[in-house]
């Protein structure tokens, strides 16, 4: 249920911070727990999945590469991501901080092989934007840094910014609307803009996602700070302002709707919440603050992170009925009434509130973040797997559904008073949410806890597999060993759920998240702001 004692104390809590953060205070706080020096010194989770990186990277390179991603059942591979070697760019930064020399050697040179201005496929922005352009900066900045084996051909390792610059330069035309708001997709043969149409209420709007509009501002900033061409950060907050000034309002303040109009820049739906189609939109407030908060534009988007996450307090973080150790986010339909209901990518929010809580010394924030992280563990290791369905509902304080047709149904009625929810969706596509949550939560509270929850998806995940096929995503996470399985391994199992695997386990001063921050896709850039400097002075 939802407790309301609950929800009015850490509203006055909020209050009470809120007027404490308006007065001029350091943004230099620190994200990660003081861990005592050589904490987890050689930890043998962390080799256990570094070997799960160069196991699968070996079925990868045998049977698809160059192509984009595995078909590991079939022995193939396929070219879903414009046939430019998805898993190797998505995956590379991933081998260069497991240290895997070899693999990272073939990777390098098979991406400067690549002309990322031309593809027999049209191009999405989105993809484009948190695989490639992400992987490229985050594989540039890791190895530029000093703080990796960088035994490589100097001219292999600049080529990593040359290519990104090229290819976001090919991209860029996306940005040419009547807004400004990007377009969906480009022909890059025919250099043909495509637009993406969403009908309401029986009109068609030309029109794009707030997640697409709303996530390519941290690469576009690090790629301007690393080229010295300031049209990207241009271009992106140009597009975010739309976000961050939204016209009509919003049904609950900061928490805006997953589509806008490009020709007119206003929203035409009113689905609040963090899930898919909004979610890293909301990420990349607290996170491009962090990586510049000395920006001209930063700090507004910090303030719309802090409405959106006093929204979520006081609107959507729920307790299902009866189970108020359990706290989701809820998510409403597109004329924002609630469902009472959340898919697995909002789970991501668990780490953001972290991530933002300890960033802005708000611990009211944090320990949302905790709530949150733990119910989407419980999510997990409530089935028979281990592993989450993409999915799940549950009934709301006066023990209804959103979908009255679940209000009978026994079995949902059996899963929710056992678990507190069930699963509207049992596929599992290699979701590194949770697992991303587990690891912020880990890293700013120093908890050891955390590292056995992310030791025992590991564990779920590796034994859901068979020798002849070592990685393959599952579609019912409540049947035994997750079966039947799907013939695919997604690029970002190598670029997000080994990484946030591996960091977890690994030095916690390995990618700190004081001196990094990672795009939605798990690629690490390098902090510009001045705090990480102090940091990593330390
Ligand atoms: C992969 O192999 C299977 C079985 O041989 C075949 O049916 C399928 O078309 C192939 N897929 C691609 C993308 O080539
Ligand atoms: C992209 O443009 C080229 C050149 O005009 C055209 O031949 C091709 O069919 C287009 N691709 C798609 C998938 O529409
Ligand atoms: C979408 O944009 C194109 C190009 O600006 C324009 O011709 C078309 O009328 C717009 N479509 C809608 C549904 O507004
Ligand atoms: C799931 O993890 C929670 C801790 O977050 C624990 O309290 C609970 O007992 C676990 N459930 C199962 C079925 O293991
Ligand atoms: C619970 O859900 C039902 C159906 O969506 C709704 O009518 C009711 O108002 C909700 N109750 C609360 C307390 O939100
Ligand atoms: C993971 O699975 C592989 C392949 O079956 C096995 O060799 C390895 O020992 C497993 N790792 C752990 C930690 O259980
Ligand atoms: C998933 O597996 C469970 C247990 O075997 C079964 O009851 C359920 O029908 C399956 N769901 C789907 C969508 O296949």
């Amino acid at each position: 249920m939802v407790g309301v004692s609950h929800a009015l104390l850490a509203l006055a809590a909020l209050r009470q911070v809120s007027a404490a953060a308006a007065s001029p205070r350091s943004t230099c706080n620190k994200v990660q727990y003081d861990f005592p020096a050589g904490t987890n010194r050689n930890n043998p989770r962390a080799n256990a999945v570094k070997e799960a990186y160069a196991r699968e990277w070996r079925q990868y390179y045998k049977y698809a590469f160059p192509e984009d991603d595995l078909l590991p059942i079939t022995h193939n591979g396929t070219n879903d991501l414009f046939g430019w070697g998805a898993s190797v760019v998505d995956g590379i930064d991933t081998a260069i901080v497991m240290g895997l020399t070899d693999i990272v050697e073939k990777q390098l040179k098979h991406i400067a092989s690549v002309d990322f201005t031309k593809s027999a496929y049209i191009v999405d922005f989105f993809d484009v934007n948190i695989r490639y352009l992400g992987g490229l900066l985050s594989a540039y900045d890791l190895l530029k840094s000093g703080m990796f084996h960088n035994k490589y051909d100097p001219k292999l390792v600049d080529g990593l910014l040359s290519q990104a610059k090229s290819l976001a330069t090919a991209i860029s035309p996306v940005f040419d609307t009547v807004t400004g708001l990007p377009a969906s997709e480009r022909n890059l043969t025919s250099g043909e803009v495509i637009q993406s149409t969403t009908t309401v209420n029986g009109k068609t709007y030309n029109s794009t996602n707030t997640a697409q509009a709303g996530t390519m501002i941290l690469e576009y900033y690090r790629l301007s700070d690393l080229t010295g061409d300031e049209s990207f950060r241009k271009h992106a907050r140009r597009a975010e302002e739309f976000l961050i000034n939204p016209q009509p309002a919003p049904t609950y303040p900061g928490l805006i709707g997953t589509e806008l109009d490009t020709d007119s820049g206003n929203f035409i739906t009113f689905d609040a919440g963090w899930q898919a189609g909004v979610d890293s939109f909301i990420e990349y407030l607290i996170k491009t603050y962090q990586y510049q908060p000395e920006d001209k534009l930063t700090p507004q988007m910090k303030d719309f992170w802090l409405t959106a996450v006093e929204s979520t307090v006081d609107n959507i973080a729920l307790h299902p009925y009866d189970h108020p150790e359990l706290t989701f986010l809820s998510q409403s339909d597109s004329n924002g009434n609630l469902m009472w209901s959340m898919d697995d990518y909002a789970c991501f929010a668990g780490g953001n509130l972290l991530l933002g809580g300890k960033y802005l010394d708000r611990p009211d924030i944090s320990d949302l973040g905790v709530r949150v992280t733990d119910s989407c563990h419980v999510w997990y290791n409530s089935t028979v797997t281990g592993l989450g369905g993409g999915a799940i509902s549950w009934y709301n304080s006066s023990n209804q559904a959103y979908d009255s047709s679940a209000d009978n149904n026994a079995q949902d009625r059996a899963a929710a008073s056992k678990d507190g929810f069930w699963f509207t969706n049992v596929g599992y596509g290699s979701y590194p949410e949770p697992l991303e949550s587990v690891f912020y939560a880990y890293r700013t509270t120093g908890e050891t806890r955390f590292q056995d929850y992310n030791w025992e998806t590991f564990l779920a995940l590796n034994t859901t597999r068979s020798a002849a096929v070592p990685y393959a995503e599952i579609t019912n996470v409540t049947a035994p060993y997750g079966l039947p399985l799907s013939n695919y391994v997604s690029s970002f199992y190598f670029a997000e759920v080994l990484k946030y695997l591996y960091l977890t386990f690994a030095e916690p001063d390995v990618v700190s998240l004081d001196e990094w921050v990672f795009n939605t896709e798990c690629h690490p850039m390098r902090i510009q702001s001045k705090c990480a400097q102090k940091h990593a002075g330390h």
